[in-house]
């Protein structure tokens, strides 16, 4: 098997409100190899969207970081990435 191109490792994404802490993705882990589709199912309110924001850096800060975890796309630390190499990853349409 080889890497797979996305590996998403215990992902927290917290909403911080005036209300108090939204713990909107507790600990969220997958992989995903190329060429593979998957699914997130979960009830409103679980965490889908902010799953794939949190994935693209693109959680509205504030309220709201990523507090934890670690994503890899193509073995590239995506949460240490500065954002203009970032932007290249959101915007290439040849994968
Ligand atoms: N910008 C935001 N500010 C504050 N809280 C937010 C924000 N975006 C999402 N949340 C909270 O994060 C949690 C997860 O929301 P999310 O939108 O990821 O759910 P979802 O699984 O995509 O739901 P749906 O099936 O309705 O699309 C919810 O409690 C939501 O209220
Ligand atoms: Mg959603």
């Amino acid at each position: 098997m080889p890497e797979p191109i996305l590996q998403v490792q215990q992902l927290k994404t917290h909403f911080y409100l005036m209300e108090g802490v939204v713990p909107a993705v507790e600990e969220v882990s997958f992989d995903l190899h190329r060429g593979e589709t998957l699914g997130l199912v979960g009830e409103s309110g679980s965490g889908k969207s902010v799953t794939a924001l949190s994935i693209l850096r693109l959680v509205p800060d504030p309220p709201g970081k990523i507090v934890g975890g670690r994503i890899l796309f193509e073995g590239k630390d995506l949460l240490a990435l500065p954002e203009k190499e970032m932007r290249k990853i959101r915007g290439n349409g040849s994968r």
